[in-house]
């Protein structure tokens, strides 16, 4: 006889391994709205407040297991005994509550190319706790819904299974009136760490676990709203509507539709037919916007057979359409341009669950740094995010569950998307989001999803979608230029690249960057050169920022230090590193300095200089919508740094996407004894929602052309200055100074005035800086080339006595690095005059075969007590040359410390351009002020340039004793190249 295992004998395979089983019981999809007892209470529409809805969120027990047979038989029997386990946070995930580790993967599968099975080392994290249904719920129909679950769960209610569903980013909802009883039930939940679905959720974050989303109860009545679609016409001059209203229940007596508008008026009522349309007429309603977010509720009421009341739901109606037209995108008739962003849900403290406060906080955000636009990157939201997009008034663009981006590195990215058997895993996903999404005014695209090559499973998506809403475009990145979608995107265009987009006439649609700007570290650069090209090109249609916010875990050290940790910290495998660390806002939510960029070429309001030699600057609306005439404006004149005259603008009754001259004053009114700026400031309306009358819109500054002497510094002619030799230096003195230059090496070692000794270290020459996380290609060629640890050899050193008042040393030198040929040779030419000033003129000359630096200028130190920084140039926040839109010239001042940027792997920071001087000072006021002929970079740091360059984290930073001036001839430009073009040419150091 044969001893063989018989494929009888092999495990049945479980729903969360089988691609055939995407779920059981699961409700059919529709839009989200919560049942109210009666008109009044859906009127208020307090999910909270309503009897016929119970969240379950809070404590559960939880139970853990690294591989499914590990997990507890019969967890879910009723009378099962959880009391010796843990307790769990829900919505949470199980990794940032002490199970199993985060893992941050952006392309990889963290588990072997083998779809649709994942391995049998799959975590299963089991979940239970008790709910009570009131007695008031007795008789009518139960259901339980989860907002969230990643990625497969069965669900059990006091022992009786209810159901199973994956697809981590959207609701599934379970009928449990049979298995539920009065009084205490329990519910048990199994959630399997991966499943077939798992392969569709390559998105580039952390994989995370568990019930991550809202777990709610809702009661109905026997005969229920299922679902309710709202849709908008609207006539051909966009004034009058059409409201469509398709209603799916049961048979049901009667309905009602109340129209509501936002100061509580009912506009009107109509009765809607059960099961089938209605349409309404609405006389010019106030349209929605993202500027003039205008809202209508819409109150549906189920009537019983005796007229008593079933239940009733609320909904936001936002009258608008959507409609791709050639190459622009209308909405409401009107051509629209994207100022977005990308949005991951992520926390530093709860991963993947974002509550509706936190959600919230980003979008007041995105609000005051002039977004309009949100891409949903990359899976549907929570609905709150949608609701909120409503009411503050984002342009949202909602992207499907998917993404599979791992099979590029096996070498068919297309091959699941392109395979029949996965068809429905596809068609799954965009029916689930469209089907609870439908509803929001905000969403203006429906995105296939991200990254998953191109196939005939994309191409059934887009069929389902069309079939069932053909109200808005469809966008898919990787689908390239391919006839089937509505709008052609990118990701990471160069400017050139953009600009031919913008020139083509070969395609008819817009041309949209679902993603640019990688605002990793201290960048992005060249989001001005982005603009100018989207407003130069009616075709291109904007884009979303990579990416709102790092994905930073808050840890702390063993000192209470606080940190982030990013991919391997937790040792993970494989990890991406700090790669998801690439947000305009911090895992926090603090503004990097690349938001504050992203706010001024988003401004919505901007100010021209015309003619402002005659008085005349144009004001141009950028918004698409609305009038400036509530906005108010402030100017003043700045000379030197130091206001002289101010004055305000109002009546400012510009149409969207017009300009207005206007008039301020001319350069005969103000005098030639210095330099002067007009500087003018745009406020908030008090009709903003997400803002103070005082928040700043937008701003401008513009020079005056005026010819002014340059600041004179004292004289020489009364100043001394002596120079003599000793052993091992040229030392030079003069009334209250004394300055040596080593022999040795030429450097100026020392620099004393009235006892106050400057330098720790000589001002040297350096092209060094601690590469951004953009550098990270050119960093490469600039280590290689030895620029972090150049040497230097004196050739020569001579020195003059030019006159009574002044004395020149002229050091020249060769700086190369160990190992390496000679980079570059240098002249300095130091003038030390009577007055105690040290003029250094620095000629260098790059070898044969040198690339170009990182930067090019000075590096001195000064005794730590010297901490205190001050500035006249860009300011007040930092700036490079790509950079340097969102800044504006001024007298600037701080502690040196608080020139540090806390990016979270450490990097170059602090940069300040068009410097005319800086300043450092101690505490008793004595100080060094640099200027240069032209303007200058300047920079502080209480960190050494080594320190710098080698942190991995913030914590690795230690404080020097030493406080480090660097004074740039110029610095390489920021760019994108983490993943993007790197700097324009004309924003690198060439020789
Ligand atoms: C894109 C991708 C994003 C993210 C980004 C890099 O290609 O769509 O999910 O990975 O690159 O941060
Ligand atoms: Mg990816």
């Amino acid at each position: 006889m044969n001893v063989s295992v018989s494929s009888e004998a092999s495990p049945q395979l479980e729903d969360w391994q089988r691609l055939d089983i995407l779920s059981r019981n699961r409700e059919e999809p529709h839009t989200s709205f919560v049942p109210f007892p009666t008109t009044e209470s859906a009127t208020l529409g307090q999910r909270l407040l309503s009897s016929r809805y119970k969240l379950l969120n809070g404590n559960w027990k939880f139970s853990y297991a690294e591989r499914p047979s590990g997990a507890p038989p019969n967890f879910h029997t009723d009378h099962f005994d959880t009391s010796s386990w843990q307790n769990i946070t829900v919505p949470g995930n199980w990794q940032m509550q002490g199970h199993g580790k985060p893992n941050y993967s952006n392309v990889r599968y963290p588990y072997p190319v083998d779809p649709p099975h994942v391995p049998s080392d799959n975590s299963v994290g089991c979940y239970r706790r008790n709910f009570a249904v009131p007695a008031e719920w007795d008789g009518t129909r139960l259901f339980v819904t989860f907002d969230g679950v990643d990625s497969a769960f069965q669900v059990w209610v006091n022992g009786h299974f209810v159901g199973y569903s994956q697809g981590s980013h959207m609701p599934a909802e379970f009928e449990i009136t049979e298995a539920s009883r009065p009084g205490v039930n329990s519910i048990s939940v199994k959630v399997w760490q991966w499943c077939d679905g798992s392969y569709l959720e390559d998105q580039d974050m952390w994989r995370l676990s568990g019930i991550f989303r809202d777990v709610f109860l809702t009661s109905r009545p026997e005969k229920f709203i299922r679902d309710v679609r709202i849709g908008t016409i609207l006539d051909s001059e966009y004034r009058d509507a059409v409201l469509i209203v398709d209603l799916d229940s049961d048979w049901i007596a009667k309905l009602e539709g109340r129209l509501i508008d936002s100061s509580g008026t009912v506009v009107l009522t109509s009765e809607l037919v059960s099961g089938g349309q209605t349409r309404v007429d609405v006389v010019n309603p106030d349209k929605w916007n993202a500027e003039q977010p205008n809202l209508y509720s819409l109150i549906v009421t189920a009537f019983g057979d005796d007229n008593e009341v079933l239940e009733a739901a609320r909904f936001d109606v936002g009258f608008r359409t959507i409609a791709v037209d050639g190459i622009r995108l209308l909405l409401n008739g009107t051509p629209l341009t994207l100022r977005g962003v990308n949005h991951h849900d992520t926390h530093p403290d709860k991963g993947h669950t974002m509550s509706r406060d936190d959600l919230e906080r980003d979008i007041v955000l995105m609000k005051q740094y002039n977004v309009n636009t949100v891409r949903t990157s990359h899976y549907p939201p929570d609905s709150c995010f949608l609701e909120l997009c409503d009411r503050y008034g984002l342009y949202v663009i909602d992207e499907a569950d998917i993404e599979t981006h791992g099979f590029g590195e096996v070498g068919n990215l297309h091959q699941i998307s392109n395979d029949p058997e996965w068809q429905e895993s596809y068609v799954d996903r965009a029916r689930r989001m469209v089907e609870r999404d439908r509803n929001h005014p905000s969403i203006i695209m429906w995105s296939l999803g991200n990254e998953s090559g191109y196939g005939c499973n994309h191409e059934a998506m887009m069929a389902w979608i069309r079939a069932s809403d053909l109200s808005r475009p469809i966008h898919y990145e990787q689908a390239f230029e391919n006839k089937s979608v509505d709008i052609v995107s990118c990701m990471y265009p160069t400017i050139e690249g953009l600009i031919l987009q913008g020139q083509k006439t070969d395609d008819p649609r817009p041309y949209f960057m679902c993603e640019y700007a990688h605002a990793m570290g201290n960048g992005p650069g060249s989001l001005k050169e982005y603009w100018d090209a989207i407003e130069t090109y009616p075709r291109l249609l904007g884009g979303c920022v990579w990416e709102w916010a790092d994905h930073g875990i808050r840890q702390k050290t063993e000192s209470g230090l606080e940190w982030f940790a990013y991919g391997g910290d937790f040792e993970d495998h494989p990890n991406d590193g700090n790669f998801c660390i690439d947000g305009l806002v911090s895992a926090d939510r603090i503004p990097h300095q690349g938001l504050i960029e992203l706010k001024k070429l988003y401004e919505p309001i901007r100010a021209l200089s015309t003619n402002i030699a005659d008085g005349t600057i144009t004001i141009h609306n950028r918004y698409q919508f609305r009038n400036l005439n509530d906005v108010t404006a402030a100017w003043s004149i700045n000379c030197n740094g130091v206001t002289v005259q101010t004055g305000s603008l109002s009546d400012l009754n510009i149409q969207a996407g017009a300009s207005m001259d206007v008039s301020i004053p001319t350069i005969s009114q103000v005098k030639r004894d210095g330099e002067y700026f007009f500087d003018i400031r745009f406020f908030a309306p008090s009709s903003h929602a997400w803002c103070t009358t005082t928040h700043e819109i937008a701003f401008a500054q513009f020079a005056y052309p005026v010819d002014h002497a340059k600041s004179v510094s004292r004289s020489n002619e009364l100043h001394r200055v002596t120079a003599k030799e000793t052993q091992h230096a040229l030392v030079m003195q003069g009334e209250d100074f004394a300055l040596y230059f080593s022999k040795d090496d030429g450097s100026l070692s020392h620099w004393e005035s009235n006892n106050v000794e400057f330098l720790t270290c000589a001002p040297r020459i350096n092209v060094w800086r601690a590469p951004t996380d953009n550098d990270v290609h050119m960093a490469r060629g600039w280590s290689a080339a030895g620029y972090d640890r150049l040497m230097r050899r004196l050739v020569n050193m001579e020195w003059f006595i030019v006159s009574d008042n002044s004395v020149e040393v002229v050091v020249t030198s060769v700086h190369s690095a160990p190992a390496k040929r000679p980079a570059f040779d240098s002249v300095i030419r130091y003038t030390v005059t009577g007055t105690g000033s040290v003029e250094m003129n620095v000629t260098i000359e790059p070898r044969e075969g040198s690339i170009a630096f990182p930067r090019l200028g000075l590096e001195l130190g000064l005794p730590v007590s010297f901490s205190q920084f001050a500035w006249y140039g860009n300011g007040p926040h930092d700036s490079y040359s790509d950079r340097k839109e969102s800044v504006r010239v001024g007298h600037f001042n701080g502690n040196v410390a608080d020139q540090y940027h806390p990016y979270v792997r450490p990097q170059e920071y602090g940069n300040k351009t068009d410097v005319r001087w800086a300043l450092v000072t101690n505490g008793s006021g004595a100080g060094l002020l640099a200027s240069g002929d032209s303007f200058i970079n300047a920079s502080v740091h209480q960190y050494s340039l080594r320190n710098l360059t080698d942190s991995r984290h913030t914590y690795d930073l230690v404080p020097d004793s030493t406080t480090w001036l660097y004074l740039d001839h110029a610095q390489c430009g920021l760019g994108s190249e983490s993943c993007g073009p790197g700097p324009l040419p004309e924003y690198l150091l060439n020789y």
